[in-house]
């Protein structure tokens, strides 16, 4: 499509964050080489090896690099920041890159894989078929409103506060994005809010049922309170087809809804902001785990939740569906010919490392093209 190239910056991170996000760089390699694909990657010191060798998590001429790319692929950041200042860590924060470039719209799509089944949490007749696009509202609520703070009470004892805030706006935005994603799937959106206690969930349930009757009477709108969802997506997943909610029960429900997908090593994310005058959305693409200090260095970390961050990427900001589909596709090639990383495995199963899931997906790819 475009006649520009896709400027996509890569920020490994830490952890298994590099691990991770080296393969899903082969993927998008092969893309270019073999599929045409016009992508230009760069790579970008952030977090704490930046901190290390430059003294910042995010150096200026990385945040140049953020504002000046299409796309970023992103792995993950945490581990010792034991000897960070607060501060320095704060301007570094993944937070402020998603609130800096208005990624307001955190998707996160879980979905069964038949061929796990063997390691699964969930039996297959409960999440056969399940197939969840998980919206999260992803630059508000409680985890940047303010005031925040810790305080000493008179009496001696300390005293922590968050800030839950929602505008109409704010919601009205990130429910017109599930609206419109809704619209090109099976066309069910369930809003989950906490409305029966806290006024954000009144406003959010009236706000959301307000746009539905003003642009998207078309489709059936269900509501839902949150801790009845958290069972719901674990006794019945199939039920839900997009999901929308706030900030902090999106963080919450999405790794809760991860035993649908066996592992959190499997499952992708895209944050993404309004369309730019090139017609693509700002955005940023991240497997949904952390940086796993847990295994990291160990190149047993499962890269597919990276690789299907590099699909959405295809998807939503090369808007190229067709290729996305292929790297799915791909995925579940691999996996139905038997490749495991260790979080995936059955008892019995010979688990393989990082590089060898990027080969048996690169192989599957190669399959798949000469067959078309
Ligand atoms: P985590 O997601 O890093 O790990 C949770 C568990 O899942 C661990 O047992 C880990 O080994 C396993 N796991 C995660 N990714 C995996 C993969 N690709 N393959 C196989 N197993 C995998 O979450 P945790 O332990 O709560 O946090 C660790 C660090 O990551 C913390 O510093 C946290 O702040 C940070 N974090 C960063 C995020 C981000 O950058 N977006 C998101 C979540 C956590
Ligand atoms: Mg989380």
């Amino acid at each position: 499509m475009a006649a520009q190239p896709l400027k996509c910056l890569v920020l490994g991170g830490d952890g298994v964050g590099p691990e991770v996000i080296a393969q899903a760089v082969r993927v998008l390699d092969w893309f270019r080489d073999v599929r045409g694909l016009p992508i230009a990657l760069t790579e970008h010191p952030y977090g704490l090896s930046a901190w290390q060798t430059q003294g910042h998590i995010l150096p200026a001429h990385t945040l140049q690099a953020v504002h000046d790319s299409d796309a970023i692929l992103f792995g993950a950041i945490g581990g010792n920041y034991d000897g960070v200042p607060m501060q320095v860590r704060r301007e570094g924060s993944v937070l402020r890159l998603r609130r800096e470039l208005g990624l307001f719209a955190n998707l996160r799509p879980v979905r069964h894989w038949p061929a796990l089944d063997g390691a699964a949490p969930l039996r297959r007749e409960v999440a056969g078929g399940a197939d969840i696009a998980l919206v999260r509202e992803n630059t508000g609520g409680l985890y940047f409103g303010t005031p925040r703070g810790t305080e000493t009470l008179p009496d001696g004892r300390k005293s922590a506060f968050n800030t839950q805030r929602y505008a109409t706006d704010e919601i009205e935005r990130v429910a017109r994005f599930a609206f419109e994603l809704a619209r090109t799937r099976r066309n069910r959106l369930c809003s989950v809010d906490k409305s029966n206690v806290l006024e954000t969930g009144v406003l959010w349930r009236e706000t959301v049922t307000a746009l539905h009757q003003r642009e998207f009477a078309d489709v059936a709108l269900t509501h839902m309170l949150v801790d009845n969802c958290a069972l719901q997506l674990v006794r019945a997943p199939t039920q839900f087809d997009v999901i929308v909610t706030d900030n902090m029960f999106g963080d919450i429900l999405s790794d809760g809804a991860g035993a649908v997908s066996v592992s959190l090593g499997m499952l992708p994310s895209a944050a993404l902001g309004a369309l730019r005058a090139d017609g693509r959305p700002a955005a940023l693409y991240e497997p949904v785990h952390g940086s796993a200090p847990d295994i990291e260095g160990q190149g047993i970390a499962n890269p597919i939740g990276a690789i299907l961050s590099a699909a959405l990427m295809l998807g939503h900001s090369a808007q190229l569906a067709a290729e996305a589909q292929l790297l799915e596709r791909a995925v579940e090639a691999a996996l139905d010919a038997g490749a495991r990383t260790a979080d995936i495995a059955a008892p019995g199963e010979t688990p393989i490392g990082s590089v060898a899931m990027g080969d048996a997906i690169l192989s599957a790819l190669a399959a798949l093209n000469s067959r078309a």
